[in-house]
């Protein structure tokens, strides 16, 4: 990290979290990193406005994979009522573990679940070893915002994470049809704001993972193509 990244970089990132990568100082510290602008995006009209109305629904098109009593892990913070609404999902007889990279992150995401006694909180890297095994992994929009060679560790590390029978759902960007009509506009989203979101257009997710063997793997578009979710259930 650049001596200009450690600056602009969380106290807690120096006091022995997990360092702040480069392609998230570098490209995304207006929308994660300063807390005025986290306060800003963090409303459910953002979110549903980001996502060209369709929030909600892709919110739900992750957590019906899920069910009520499951130990699920939620790799990367999420704007909105993400984090409440999985929790509902797996309800207080199962439990649901939020991480983040960036400790400013996972104290505003504790804000927002604070009366969940089943929901943990945690300060990581989703790159790195998850540490111990989950009926479930929920990851919701973070690939296409992490350079390449970090899609295939965090692929990697997610897989490693759950239990046999268990799985690993992928919400994320992918290429809408040729004749979308938010195609040119998303294209310059990608070029200018989103820059590793192209690859989610070019390649599988599948195609990421450094051993895709011992998963079934399954994966289905919606609104034009635009959005994709892709499952991998470890095999029992
Ligand atoms: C899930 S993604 C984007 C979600 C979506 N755009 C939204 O918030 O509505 C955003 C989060 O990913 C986190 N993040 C980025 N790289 C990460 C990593 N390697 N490990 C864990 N969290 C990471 C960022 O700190 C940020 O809070």
């Amino acid at each position: 990290m650049s001596t200009a990244s450690a600056k602009d970089a969380t106290p807690e990132a120096v006091a022995g979290n997990p360092a702040i990568p480069d392609y998230l100082v570098d490209t995304y510290t207006w929308a994660y990193v300063r807390p005025q602008n986290i306060r800003f995006l963090d409303r459910g009209i953002v979110v549903e406005s980001i996502l060209w109305g369709n929030g909600r629904y892709l919110m739900d098109w992750a957590f019906c994979e899920f069910a009520p009593g499951q130990d699920i892990m939620q790799p990367a913070s999420v704007y909105g009522p993400f984090s409440r609404r999985l929790a509902n999902v797996v309800g207080p007889e199962g439990s649901l573990e939020v991480r983040d990279i960036q400790p400013v992150q996972v104290e505003h995401t504790r804000v927002k679940v604070a009366d969940c006694k089943h929901v943990t909180l945690k300060v990581a890297d989703a790159s790195q070893p998850v540490g111990r095994e989950f009926d479930g992994i929920c990851c919701f929009f973070l690939l296409h915002e992490v350079p390449d060679d970090w899609k295939t560790r965090i692929i990697n590390a997610l897989l490693a994470g759950v239990r046999p029978g268990g799985k690993v759902v992928f919400v994320d960007y992918h290429r809408p049809a040729t004749l979308h009509p938010l195609r040119p506009i998303m294209m310059a989203v990608n070029r200018f704001l989103e820059p590793y979101a192209d690859a989610l257009w070019k390649r599988d997710i599948r195609s990421f993972a450094t051993r895709d063997e011992g998963f079934t793997w399954t994966k289905e578009t919606c609104f034009g193509g635009l959005y994709q979710k892709v499952v991998a259930v470890r095999a029992e």
